[in-house]
């Protein structure tokens, strides 16, 4: 396509070119492709006057520096350690050039493009304008892509840009990100439909026994296996854990309550009272129970529910924080109402990298296959998880219910449009720069999730559930790994050789309980599954450990993984069997030692405070 700036751009561009050198007119090129993932369709082109906000990410000018910091900050052993950064010295470090700023601001201009606001460390540029003008601004066409589940996005598979910028801007969405989060519970089961895992064995020490039941699993039995049952809490208010709801996802706080009332009195008023943060047109935490209409939606809000349900009950009287963005709207082609955000990943760091203070244990059990999010896009929302890690904020991401791949356990097909076989890793489970949380089953041992497909309570047919495991296709593996990943890889003795990366950061780091976590939601009690319930139980845990920290002076645990992999992992209960069948293979082998099916582990509470000296 040709490049025709409207006539009003056309005066400006007259304007600028008074003062700016002939750089601004460098003939566009591609700056990227990427393929449109399996699944999704095109329907023709989007209309001209959908309107899209658009977020361009220009590049960081000192993110080596800001990742030399957080290395240091959470290296226990540099002198450096715990001493985290305050919001304006990372953003003084990922601020991008005063010329980078600039170039990209003259080119918006020439292209009628005078409105347009920035994330706080000017780093992203926000732009709220129409199909047409985006398809000018970036030399390509958008369509309608359509899912097979019916959901539609606006997008493109290529993108271009001056030359001139192509090394000044990272990535600019919406463009050729197909991402949808998804929150990774997966199934809703009553009672008596329980699938009991081949040879399981019921636990022989009485305590365990007396609280641990496979059919539901409470906070009785995580408190119980992790150490942390008793544990009085001397810091709270001084502490704080958050997590993440998106895709309209909301806690209900009426089934927060029953949740509460149930199996941790005390903390049942809280239900009503925590703090509920709503961004981008996100919406608010319900104070009602849920309509007829919202029970009979499919999984409504029960990731949000789940993930309240776990955190108050296992932290209360910690402050919790509930974030829920707005974004990924449903695409309905006569609505040209301005649509927020699409991505709502980026939507939702940008808005936390700007707080004064963030929790310091944030949980968020939403992922989607690594290569339906275009490399550019996944390393930036990548670095602006670094920068919360700076800041001393632990991230922990679930590693998806889907052992290698995704919910088609057969079949795991790349998106190089030749069908090609190999692992799908997940985002952001792969980024180096988050706690990735897998998901244990069964007690005495704890071994990996598995669960074969079956019939739910909603009479659905549920798919097969293994603990999410891989190597990322786009993230190096990070230094800390250095000395458990490459052994990992060697063992398997060339298994699996070319159909994952070995060179890839491998995840995840830990795990923690995943399979019939006690549930109440619609005012009735059940069971859910899922690395969903392991991310906010890990956090649970750490958020804990925090608790002693400052109690004693201490800094937070921060970004987690330097320390983990040097010294914490000690504290961790290795597991060293289980299923991770997926992908129509038996999966990675659960073994001694790190693995990327359960990482180093389930945490033990007392070990962990002694590690770090604050028991
Ligand atoms: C039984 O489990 C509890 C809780 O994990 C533990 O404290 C205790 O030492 C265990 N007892 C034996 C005999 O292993
Ligand atoms: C939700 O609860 C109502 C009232 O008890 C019940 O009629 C409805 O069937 C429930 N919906 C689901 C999906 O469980
Ligand atoms: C890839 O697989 C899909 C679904 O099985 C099929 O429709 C498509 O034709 C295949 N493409 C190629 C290039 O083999
Ligand atoms: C894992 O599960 C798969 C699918 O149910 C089964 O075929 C396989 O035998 C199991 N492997 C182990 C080691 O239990």
């Amino acid at each position: 396509m040709l490049y025709l700036p409207s006539l009003l751009s056309l005066a400006i561009a007259a304007q600028v070119a008074l003062a700016t050198p002939l750089k601004s007119r460098t003939a566009y090129e591609v700056k990227e492709i990427h393929q449109v993932p399996r699944k999704w369709s095109s329907q023709g082109r989007a209309p001209a006057d959908h309107k899209l906000h658009m977020q361009i990410g220009l590049k960081q000018a000192n993110f080596d520096e800001l990742e030399r910091h957080l290395n240091e900050v959470s290296d226990p052993d540099h002198p450096r350690y715990g001493q985290h950064l305050a919001v304006e010295e990372v953003h003084n470090l990922v601020a991008p050039s005063e010329e980078a700023l600039d170039l990209v601001h003259e080119w918006l201009m020439t292209n009628g493009i005078s409105e347009f606001n920035y994330s706080p460390a000017k780093d992203w540029i926000n732009i709220y304008i129409d199909v047409r003008s985006a398809e000018h601004l970036l030399d390509t066409e958008y369509s309608v892509y359509e899912h097979e589940d019916g959901e539609h996005l606006v997008r493109t598979s290529q993108w271009s840009l001056p030359k001139h910028l192509h090394d000044l801007i990272d990535t600019i969405q919406p463009t050729n990100s197909f991402m949808r989060s998804s929150p990774q519970s997966t199934d809703w089961i009553q009672f008596e439909d329980k699938y009991t895992p081949p040879g399981y064995k019921p636990p022989t020490n009485a305590t365990i026994a007396k609280v641990c039941n496979l059919a539901s699993v409470t906070l009785e039995c995580f408190n119980t296996l992790y150490g942390t049952l008793g544990y009085e809490q001397k810091a709270t208010l001084l502490n704080s854990i958050g997590f993440t709801n998106y895709l309209n996802q909301t806690p209900i706080r009426p089934d927060i309550y029953g949740f509460l009332k149930l199996y941790n009195p005390p903390a049942a008023p809280e239900a009503f009272t925590f703090e509920s943060v709503e961004i981008a047109g996100g919406p608010a935490a319900q104070d009602t129970p849920l309509t007829p209409a919202q029970a009979a939606a499919d999984d409504f809000s029960k990731e949000a529910v789940l993930d309240a349900e776990t955190i108050l009950g296992m932290t209360f009287p910690i402050p919790v924080t509930s974030f829920s963005t707005g974004g990924s709207p449903p695409f309905e082609p006569d609505l040209n109402s301005p649509t927020n955000g699409n991505e709502p990943y980026l939507t939702w760091v940008t808005y936390v990298s700007g707080l004064k203070k963030i929790p310091y244990v944030i949980s968020t059990s939403y992922v989607d296959d690594e290569q339906t999010v275009p490399k550019s896009y996944a390393q930036r929302v990548c670095q602006e998880f670094a920068q919360v890690g700076a800041r001393g904020t632990s991230l922990l991401v679930s590693s998806g219910d889907f052992g290698l791949g995704n919910e088609d356990s057969t079949t795991c097909f790349t998106n190089d449009g030749k069908n090609s076989s190999t692992f799908l890793p997940a985002f952001p489970a792969s980024c180096p720069y988050v706690t990735t949380v897998g998901a244990t089953q069964q007690f005495e041992p704890e071994v990996a999730a598995f669960r074969e497909p079956g019939i739910g309570f909603d009479g659905k047919t549920h798919g097969y559930y293994a603990s999410g495991s891989g190597f990322s296709y786009y993230f190096p593996r990070p230094f800390y790994q250095d000395q458990v990943v490459p052994a990992y890889v060697e063992a398997l003795n060339g298994k699996y050789k070319g159909l994952y990366n070995p060179e890839g950061r491998g995840y995840p780091d830990i795990a923690a309980q995943g399979l019939y976590f006690a549930f109440f939601w619609n005012q009735t009690l059940s069971t859910t599954s899922g690395t969903s319930a392991s991310c906010p139980l890990a956090s649970s845990v750490l958020a804990l450990v925090n608790d002693a920290l400052i109690s004693q002076g201490k800094p937070t645990l921060g970004f987690l993984n330097p320390w983990l992999y040097s010294k914490g992992y000690k504290a961790f209960t290795d597991i060293t069997a289980g299923n991770s069948s997926s992908c129509g293979v038996d999966g990675f082998p659960v073994t001694k030692g790190w693995d990327p099916v359960t990482g180093f582990g389930t945490p033990v509470f007392p070990e962990i405070l002694e590690l770090l000296e604050c028991s």
